[in-house]
């Protein structure tokens, strides 16, 4: 049951300074700007410094969300940070950043559902605004993927890259805000694409660290065929519940992986490239962030506009996928 109609009231981003081109992969690993471009979209992806960690990405960002919601810290009832990449194993990225923010009344939580994070915690958020439980929720993805990225190896150093994006979720006018959610796993998937060093099953050892188990291990092809299929699905099953079609769609804003996988569920949407928001040839896949920054970027560009029906859609690790159609 929803009292209120939830919607997004402020966005914002943030990305490190240091870009990462693919000429200076080339220099790092057998690969080819050519190549990377190609087969996957991406020109450069940024770095954060070595003094930056998830909660300052996301601090920044956070930031530009509460300000452009015309709201303070204090106004902040929960704060959500979807991250694969925390700061530590605890306290959460979502106590620090409350800190960093001093959003002193805010409850805080991290959430794991690696690229689909941010889609799975504007759901939650959603749902508790829209049963009366809170008025304000901060919902952040943010990543330092770097942290966890082997330069070594080419299969996935190309891919990655750090960033935070942030939005406040509050009530809106009739008629405007989220209309569906569209979530879902399958745990059957989870090794084609982990980082399985360091948790309960094989803690930090020497044996780990020299197994390079703490850093990403994917099936690139096994994830792309996954992608493929679930991106159109997902959006399309979201649609339907929130009784909207393909051609109500104003703007995609999709989980921004790979150019090939974005433009497959553009085919199947039978959407021209205009309508989906891309920015991966500048950022990479930033894992939970990437939606996010995309969404900022589109606001910040002025590709949305009041009443526009946009549609969210992600997917990644777990396997684990999330759809929203809003109306702005
Ligand atoms: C990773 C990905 C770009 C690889 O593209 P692909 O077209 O599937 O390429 P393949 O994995 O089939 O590899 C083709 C060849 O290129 C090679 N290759 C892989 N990475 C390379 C690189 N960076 N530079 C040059 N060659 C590379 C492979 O070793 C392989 O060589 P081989 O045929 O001699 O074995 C693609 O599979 C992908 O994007 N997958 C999804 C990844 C993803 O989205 N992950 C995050 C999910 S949130």
């Amino acid at each position: 049951m929803s009292l209120y109609p939830v919607g997004i009231i402020g966005t914002g981003k943030y990305v490190p300074e240091r870009i990462l081109t693919n000429q200076e992969l080339e220099q790092m690993v057998e690969t080819n700007d050519e190549w990377i471009v190609t087969r996957t979209g991406i020109r450069e992806r940024r770095l954060a410094s070595a003094e930056e960690a998830t909660s300052d990405l996301a601090l920044h960002a956070s930031k530009k969300a509460i300000a452009a919601a015309g709201l303070t810290a204090e106004d902040i009832d929960l704060i959500i940070v979807a991250t694969i990449t925390p700061d530590m194993f605890f306290p959460s990225t979502a106590c620090l950043l409350q800190d960093k923010l001093g959003a002193k009344k805010a409850a805080a939580f991290d959430l794991s559902a690696a690229c689909s994070g941010f889609i799975y915690g504007l759901a939650t958020a959603s749902n508790m605004i829209a049963t009366g439980m809170y008025k304000h929720v901060l919902v952040v993805g943010a990543e330092t993927l770097s942290r966890i990225t082997d330069y070594t190896d080419r299969n996935t150093c190309i891919l990655f890259g750090d960033g935070a994006g942030a939005v406040v979720l509050g009530q809106v006018e009739e008629g405007r805000g989220f209309r569906s959610f569209e979530l879902g796993a399958d745990g059957s998937g989870g090794d084609l694409l982990k980082v399985c060093g360091g948790g309960s099953r094989v803690p930090a050892s020497e044996a780990s660290l020299s197994a390079k188990q703490h850093f990403i291990h994917m099936a690139g092809n096994d994830v792309f065929k996954f992608a493929v299929r679930i991106m159109g699905s997902a959006a399309e099953d979201a649609l339907q519940k929130a009784g909207m079609t393909k051609e109500d769609i104003n703007l995609l804003v999709p989980h921004q992986a790979n150019i090939r996988i974005i433009n497959s569920a553009l085919t199947r949407l039978d959407l021209s490239e205009e309508k989906a928001m891309i920015n991966l040839h500048k950022y990479g896949n930033m894992s939970a962030a990437s939606i996010p920054v995309a969404l900022a970027e589109a606001v910040e560009e002025g590709r949305v506009q009041q009443g526009d029906c946009l549609v969210l859609v992600g997917f990644g690790g777990g396997l684990t996928w999330g759809a929203s159609v809003l109306v702005w």
